[in-house]
């Protein structure tokens, strides 16, 4: 009887890949060195055809440590099965990254998170958030980025009629800055902040991120210079703390718990303040805690993945210049273009459930406590759901992607998420005539987040 490396028996095709014999092939998912040359869709393509789940043993890598190692579900079908089963796979157990709290204690603090919790207590807080994006408050928002797009345009593309420039940072980052900076009624000068403290928690693995300080602090509000007291320094190998574990982001810990002190004091109209005056169905209120994690959540969550899916978006563009033809001609196409940068990209590549009890998914049988790790990139491509699903094909409809996840976490910004990419490249198409890419990419080194750090273009102006 085959017996996987947990001591789990395993049904089915699993032992009969060839991959079997080199678990070390198997490395190439959860290596963050491979997303700098890219994602390894043709492995991840053979194991989908061979297996709905697999387990994958966890190595340390050079820039890994070893872990227990997990089961990677594969398929759409099965990925949302544990997406919209919280009851079997657990988003607290032991939380959703791929690796583990450092500590008991660390553990204990995300799961003050939204994101790291269960029903009922995930069921609360959500509505408390849900309710907070009052229509008034989101009318508003979406007027924002759309004065958002025009002016990262207006500054962009200056005077000139041509010229180049890195879409990553000079058109794509700044939007999901000031658009959060809106929603967290967060001082526009204080945004890059967030890019500061998302760089530290998303390119943990990445030399080019980690100690990330582009903060300009000539400008910095009163409560930005009281947190940045508190900004960790890299050790004498040029290591930042844990960015995973509280200790590890004191300065943004610090700014949530000012911005939420003054926000009970003087409350404005932003998301937040009204999360903050928000009474719950036994009379609660959010707590201090509570709200750091929620802004520690927005600040990376809401970011990052804007920051990398916009220039997924325009790599996917650049790629098929007859799709930017047809979005030119079509400029109806660009909601249905924009979920398909979204499945075709995929911006968060995996997230992570824990087993709350044995049961069988796929051929597979899964223990309790097991590490279950979803894979979106590889579900986004699954052939049963998609056709062609390598093709980029911006007509695609329906497309049923998890890039946004599914079930009770499915992600609370969306729709705004998807606003932004619409303002952006809606701006775009309008502005510019031509542009084509101007050098080589780079990629972030992550096995989760599928990041672009550099996208050199050559634009044109109508
Ligand atoms: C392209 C951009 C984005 C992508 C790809 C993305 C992706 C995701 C995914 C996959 C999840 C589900 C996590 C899980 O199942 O455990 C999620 C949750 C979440 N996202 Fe997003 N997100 C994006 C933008 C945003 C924005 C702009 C915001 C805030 C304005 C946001 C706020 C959240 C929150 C609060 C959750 C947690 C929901 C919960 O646990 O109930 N996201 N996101």
């Amino acid at each position: 009887m085959p017996v996987g490396a947990s001591g789990i028996i395993l049904n089915g095709p699993v032992l009969e890949t060839a991959l079997i014999d080199k678990p070390s092939a198997l490395e190439a998912i959860y290596d963050p060195l491979q997303y700098e040359t890219g994602v390894p869709f043709e492995l991840l393509d053979r194991l989908r055809s061979e297996n709905a789940v697999l387990w994958v043993d966890e190595h340390a890598l050079p820039n890994w440590p070893a872990g227990k190692g997990f089961w990677l579900v594969l398929r759409h079908r099965e990925v949302g099965q544990v997406l919209k089963n919280p009851r079997v796979f657990s988003s607290a157990l032991g939380a959703t990254q791929l690796l583990d709290p450092p500590s008991g204690e660390d553990l204990r603090y995300v799961r003050k998170m939204l994101l790291n919790m269960d029903p009922p207590r995930h069921t609360r807080l959500r509505r408390l958030l849900q309710n907070s994006f009052t229509s008034r408050a989101i009318k508003k928002l979406e007027a924002g980025i759309h004065d958002h797009a025009r002016s990262i345009f207006d500054r962009a593309l200056q005077q000139d009629d041509e010229g180049e420039c890195d879409f990553a940072s000079s058109m794509a980052a700044d939007m999901p800055l000031l658009s959060l900076a809106d929603i967290l009624g967060m001082p526009q000068e204080d945004r890059y902040l967030m890019y500061d403290w998302a760089n530290r928690v998303i390119g943990f693995q990445d030399p080019d991120y980690k100690v990330s300080d582009s903060f300009d602090q000539s400008c910095a509000s009163d409560i930005a210079r009281e947190a940045l007291k508190l900004r960790p320094q890299p050790d004498a190998q040029g290591n930042m703390p844990n960015p995973r574990a509280k200790s590890g982001m004191p300065d943004l810990y610090r700014y949530a718990r000012l911005l939420a002190e003054h926000k009970r004091q003087s409350p404005g109209e932003d998301v937040m303040s009204i999360l903050l005056a928000q009474v719950d169905e036994e009379g609660g209120q959010l707590t201090i805690e509570e709200f750091e994690n929620m802004f520690w959540l927005f600040s990376v969550a809401g970011n990052e993945t804007l920051r990398n899916g916009i220039p997924g978006g325009m790599l996917a563009l650049l790629q098929h210049p007859q799709a930017m033809q047809q979005l030119r001609s079509d400029p109806g196409l660009l909601p249905l273009a924009v979920e398909e940068m979204l499945r075709w990209w995929t911006p968060v590549m995996i997230f992570r459930r824990t087993a709350a009890q044995d049961t069988q998914l796929g051929e597979a049988l899964i223990r309790a406590g097991d590490k279950v790790v979803v894979s979106f990139v590889s579900a986004n491509r699954d052939e049963e759901v998609f056709d062609n699903p390598a093709q980029f094909d911006i007509k695609r409809s329906p497309n049923p992607h998890y890039s946004f996840g599914y079930g009770p976490h499915f992600c609370l910004g969306a729709q705004l998420a998807r606003t932004q990419m619409q303002a952006i490249f809606g701006e775009l198409l309008r502005r510019l005539d031509h542009i084509e890419l101007a050098g080589e990419v780079r990629y972030l080194r992550s096995n989760f987040q599928r990041g672009v750090k550099y996208l050199p273009i050559r634009w044109r102006r109508k």
